[in-house]
């Protein structure tokens, strides 16, 4: 009987929630979980590492920011594509300007924030987790990102 409820819980339960996200990007948005399972990270506040939450808790489910999770009070900020690419595009010409080459663009820079926590000339607070994640996940994620 444990046996059957074990694997109610930790192979359908699991199984039957990714099944709801249309794209890898999605899921990863909402559960931090990728098609290869749970995603890392390098560096991030206790909370984070005593359980690990997708962008969407500290983003708000559509990306437009507003949630704080920890005693910081810090509030995960705007991901929407459109809203990064104003951001990191302005920041990227100025990179430029300066001589230095980024190849990929504005998205090397997103994806720099994501697993670096590389703001626009500073260090992203901590209460934004530095991400362990794959180059693939990583342009997943962001393709998710464009659709909000
Ligand atoms: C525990 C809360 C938390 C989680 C989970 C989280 N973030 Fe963040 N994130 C933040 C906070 C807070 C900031 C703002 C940090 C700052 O401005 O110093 C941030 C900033 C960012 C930025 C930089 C935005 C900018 O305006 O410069 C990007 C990009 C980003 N997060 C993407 C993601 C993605 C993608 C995920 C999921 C894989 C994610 N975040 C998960 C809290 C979080």
């Amino acid at each position: 009987m444990q046996g059957v409820i074990r694997f109610a819980v930790f192979v359908l339960v699991p199984l039957i929630y990714s099944c709801s996200f249309s794209s890898n990007g999605e899921r990863i948005f909402f559960t931090a979980t990728s098609k290869n399972g749970l995603i890392t990270i390098k560096q991030g506040a206790p909370v984070m590492k005593m359980a690990l939450k997708g962008c969407a808790n500290c983003h708000g489910r559509d990306g437009k920011g507003g949630h704080a999770l920890d005693a910081t009070g810090m509030k995960g900020s705007d991901i929407r594509y459109k809203t990064l690419v104003l951001k990191y595009g302005g920041y990227l010409s100025y990179m430029e300007g300066k001589g230095d080459k980024i190849s990929g663009g504005v998205d090397t820079l997103i994806k720099r924030a994501i697993t670096e926590g590389e703001g626009q000339g500073y260090k992203l607070n901590i209460a934004m987790p530095r991400w362990a994640m794959s180059d693939e996940d990583l342009g997943d994620v962001i393709e998710y990102l464009k659709t909000l």
